[in-house]
């Protein structure tokens, strides 16, 4: 039998009512069979200050770190700020690079999002960017893109688009694949 591969999915968005929280809780629903995914609350992380180091890194940042250590792989829905990647994200993605040992080296990572016309295209290029500084092992295809992402899930946050639904089930598809070819 085939281990489960554990996810840790990361929302790079900490809105309450949040669609890229929405894409992550649709695609821990259209898993397929062996992927769990595990979504992370990671809004108690303080603003990343070299001086909160001295004595350790902040428990917040420390817990993040164990969690993606221990995971097979990671996923990340994010919205694009300013056509770049939310300053939030990448303040957790800077806590959990910090070295020794950083886990992010290696870790097979999928990455999608939702947004406006462009569905994050320009934001999960900058993710892909940084994550590369950090030697994770990112997936680069199949890519989703969501444009105007309002449109395609209801107000209690159900996916309501049949082509994204396939989309994602593509998507994971793939990446269940990748983490699995990486893992050896
Ligand atoms: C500071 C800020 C900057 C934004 N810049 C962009 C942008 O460059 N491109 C875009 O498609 N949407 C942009 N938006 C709109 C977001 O796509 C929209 O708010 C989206 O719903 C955020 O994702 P969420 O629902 O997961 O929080 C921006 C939103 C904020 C708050």
């Amino acid at each position: 039998m085939t281990q489960t591969l554990d996810i840790v999915g990361l929302s790079g968005s900490l809105r309450r009512a949040s669609y890229n929280s929405a894409l992550l809780r649709a695609a821990a629903a259209l898993a397929p069979e062996g992927l769990t995914i595990d979504i992370v609350d990671w809004s108690d992380l303080p603003v990343y200050n070299g001086d909160l180091e001295t004595n350790g890194l902040p428990a917040p940042a420390e817990a993040l770190r164990g969690r993606i250590r221990r995971a097979d792989g990671l996923l990340i829905a994010t919205p694009e700020y300013n056509y770049g990647v939310p300053g939030p994200l990448k303040n957790a993605i800077d806590w959990v690079s910090r070295p020794p040992d950083h886990p992010f080296a290696g870790k097979p990572l999928g990455i999608m999002g939702g947004g406006g016309g462009f569905g994050t295209a320009r934001g999960q290029l900058q993710v892909r960017q940084t994550m590369a500084a950090l030697n994770c092992s990112t997936m680069n295809k199949p890519e989703v893109y969501v444009s105007n992402i309002w449109d395609k899930f209801d107000d209690a946050g159900q996916l309501t688009d049949d082509a994204l639904r396939t989309a994602l089930t593509g998507f994971l598809t793939a990446f269940a694949a990748w983490c699995r070819r990486l893992k050896g």
